[in-house]
C-alpha cells in the first residue's frame, strides 16, 4: 500500500508562504475579504470608534499582568509583601504595575463611554440587540476585572472592600449564603478567598472576556457598524463615498489610538505612579472604606438603602440594561418617533454621576 505524501516539492513552493498554505490550508483571499470590511465615514472620529480603544487597553493589560504574575504571590500572608517588593526593588516593576493600574482606570472609563455612545446613538437596535447584550455582560466582566484586581493588593481598603463584597453577596436572596461562602472560602476572608480573586483574575476573566469580545467583534463584522439614516435610500451615497476600507485606513486610525494610549499611560505611570497603603488588618475597620471611583456610586447606594434592598435594585438595574433593546423596541413600537431612550439614558448618567460625586466627597 502507498500513501500520498502531499505536493511535490519545486523550487517555487519552496517559499515560507507556500509551506504555510500547504501545512494551514486557509483560503486567505476569503480571509482578506472577510477582515476587510467597509467603515462607514463617521468611524474616522474616536467617539464613534471608541470599542477599538478597551481593546487595545485589554492588551496592555494582559502583557503587564503576564509581567506582574511572575513575582506576585498569591497567599494572604505575603501578597502585600510580594507588591511592595515589585514596587520598590524589582527593576521596573514600578513602572509596569503603574501601567497595568493606570490602564484598567481607562480601559473602565473607555467602556463607559463606549456604552453611552453606542446608546445615545441606538446602535443596540434591531438588528444588533444580541451584541448589546454581549455587551453588557463585557461590561461587568471589566467590573470584575477591576475589583478582583485591587483586592490582590491586600491594603487595607482593598480588604474591607472584599469583606463589603462578601457581605453583598450574603445578601442575595436564596443563594447569597451559599455564595458568600464560595467568595470567601470559608466563613471570613482570608488566604482561600485571595486564592479564588486571583483565579478569577488571572485565568476565568480573561478567558470570559476573550470569548465575548470574540463573539462581539463577530457580530459586529456580520452586521457591519450601524450607518447614518437618510432620509430615502435613494438620497444615500453609494457605498465607495459612504465608506472607507478597514485596512490600512481604520487600522491606522487604532495604531494612533494605541500611540496615543502609550503615551497617556507613560505620562500617568511617571507623574503619578501606583502606592502602597497600610497593609490589610482584619481586626481594625478603617474609618472610611472606599472603593474605587468605578463602584463609588454603588457604595453611596449601599448607604442609602439596606444590603437586600441594594444587591436586588442594582440586579434589576443590571437585568433591565440587558433586555433593554426589547424594552425600547416596545416603546417605538407604540410610538416609532419615540425617543424615551434618550430620557432614560440621561436620568440614568445624572443618577450614577450625582451617586458617584457624592460620595467622592463624602469619602476624600
Ligand atoms: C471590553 C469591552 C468592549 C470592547 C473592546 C468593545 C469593542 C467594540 C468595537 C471595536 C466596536 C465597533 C464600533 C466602535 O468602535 O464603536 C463595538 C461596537 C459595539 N459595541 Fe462594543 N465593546 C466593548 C464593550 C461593549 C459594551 C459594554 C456594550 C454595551 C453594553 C457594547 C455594545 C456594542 C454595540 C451594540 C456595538 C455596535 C455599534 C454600532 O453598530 O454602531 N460594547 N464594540
Amino acid at each position: 500500500m502507498t500513501m500520498t505524501a502531499g505536493p511535490a516539492v519545486t523550487p517555487e513552493s519552496s517559499s515560507w508562504a507556500t509551506w504555510l498554505a500547504s501545512r494551514v490550508p486557509i483560503d486567505l483571499e476569503a480571509l482578506r475579504h472577510f477582515s476587510n470590511e467597509p467603515v462607514p465615514n463617521h468611524l474616522k472620529y474616536w467617539w464613534w470608534c471608541l470599542g477599538g480603544t478597551p481593546a487595545l487597553l485589554f492588551g496592555v493589560q494582559a502583557v503587564t499582568g503576564i509581567l506582574l504574575t511572575v513575582y506576585y504571590i498569591p497567599d494572604a500572608g505575603s501578597a502585600y509583601e510580594s507588591v511592595d517588593r515589585l514596587t520598590t526593588v524589582i527593576p521596573f516593576g514600578w513602572f509596569i504595575r503603574s501601567i497595568h493600574r493606570w490602564a484598567s482606570h481607562l480601559m473602565i472609563a473607555a467602556v463607559i463611554l463606549h456604552v453611552m455612545r453606542v446608546f445615545f446613538t441606538g446602535a443596540y437596535r434591531a438588528p444588533r440587540e444580541l451584541n448589546w447584550m454581549l455587551g453588557v455582560l463585557l461590561l461587568a466582566v471589566t467590573l470584575g476585572f477591576g475589583f478582583t484586581g485591587y483586592s490582590l493588593v491586600w491594603e487595607q481598603l482593598s480588604y474591607w472592600g472584599v469583606t463589603v463584597a462578601a457581605n453583598l453577596t450574603d445578601a442575595v436572596p436564596v443563594v447569597g449564603g451559599v455564595m458568600g461562602r464560595m467568595l470567601r472560602g470559608g466563613e471570613s476572608v482570608g488566604s482561600n478567598t485571595l486564592t479564588r480573586l486571583f483565579i478569577l483574575h488571572i485565568g476565568v476573566m480573561p478567558t470570559l472576556l476573550t470569548l465575548l469580545l470574540a463573539g462581539h467583534i463577530l457580530l459586529i463584522r456580520l452586521h457591519g457598524v450601524t450607518e447614518f439614516e437618510f432620509e430615502s435610500p435613494d438620497k444615500a451615497p453609494d457605498e465607495a463615498a459612504r465608506t472607507y476600507p478597514f485596512f490600512p485606513h481604520h487600522a491606522m486610525t487604532e495604531v494612533i489610538i494605541g500611540v496615543g494610549l502609550a503615551f497617556a499611560l507613560t505620562c500617568l505611570a511617571v507623574i503619578f505612579p501606583a502606592e502602597l497603603a497600610e497593609k490589610a488588618n482584619p481586626l481594625e475597620t478603617p474609618a472610611h472604606i472606599k472603593p474605587e471611583w468605578y463602584f463609588f456610586w454603588t457604595f453611596r447606594w449601599l448607604k442609602l438603602t439596606s444590603l437586600t434592598f441594594a444587591v436586588l435594585s442594582i440586579g434589576f438595574a443590571g437585568f433591565l440594561a440587558l433586555i433593554w433593546p426589547y424594552i425600547d423596541e416596545r416603546l417605538r413600537r407604540r410610538n416609532t418617533a419615540s425617543e424615551a431612550s434618550v430620557y432614560v439614558g440621561a436620568v440614568a448618567v445624572v443618577v450614577l454621576l450625582v451617586l458617584t460625586i457624592w460620595e467622592a466627597m463624602a469619602s476624600s
